[in-house]
């Protein structure tokens, strides 16, 4: 089921946002999420969850793209799914309920910043409409190396 997130479900999305954050390259930040940081961020930000069995599997947000007036309408989202519920459909109907919010919102675009080092990242994407816009080399630093980040993005 999925579902808009209230402060109870922090600590499970960062959970779920630290493993990925602590072992892999998907994201660039080593800055875990706190349970605080995160029910403080939904009083601004739409958080959605999916929720199986009573467990938090996976969420997605959106964020405005960059700050400022003049980006208003362009927003950037972040997707993670537990590892052991991949693959089952969760992400995609996440991202459909995700896309539906900002559209009622009236934003106009949607960008996914995805590690170069994430190719089933790029193609989930491309399932979902997305297309790659630019490929910024060298511009994420984890692990002791660098990384490229691959913006792609589809019209609401
Ligand atoms: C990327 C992620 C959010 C996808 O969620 P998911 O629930 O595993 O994906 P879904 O099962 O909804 O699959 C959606 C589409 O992705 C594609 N896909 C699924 N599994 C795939 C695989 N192993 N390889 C390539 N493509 C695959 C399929 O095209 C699928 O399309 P379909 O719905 O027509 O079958 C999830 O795997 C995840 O959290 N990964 C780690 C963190 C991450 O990469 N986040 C995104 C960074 S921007």
């Amino acid at each position: 089921m999925i579902r808009p997130a209230s402060p109870t479900d922090a600590p499970a999305i960062a959970e779920i946002w630290n493993h990925i954050i602590r072992d892999t390259v998907m994201t660039f930040t080593t800055a875990e999420k706190t349970a605080r940081g995160l029910a403080t961020a939904m009083e601004t930000q739409p958080f959605f969850v999916n929720e199986a069995e009573g467990m938090v599997t996976g969420f997605a947000t959106y964020a405005q793209f960059r700050p400022g007036p003049g980006y208003a309408f362009t927003v950037e989202h972040s997707i993670h799914v537990a590892d052991h519920a991949r693959g089952q459909g969760m992400g995609r109907a996440l991202m459909e309920v995700l896309e539906d919010h900002a559209r009622g919102e009236g934003m106009h675009s949607m960008i996914a910043g995805i590690s170069g080092e994430n190719p089933f990242g790029v193609s989930f994407h491309t399932a979902l409409g997305y297309a790659e816009v630019a490929r910024l080399p060298q511009v994420g630093q984890k692990f002791g190396r660098w990384h490229d980040l691959v913006l792609m993005q589809k019209f609401l």
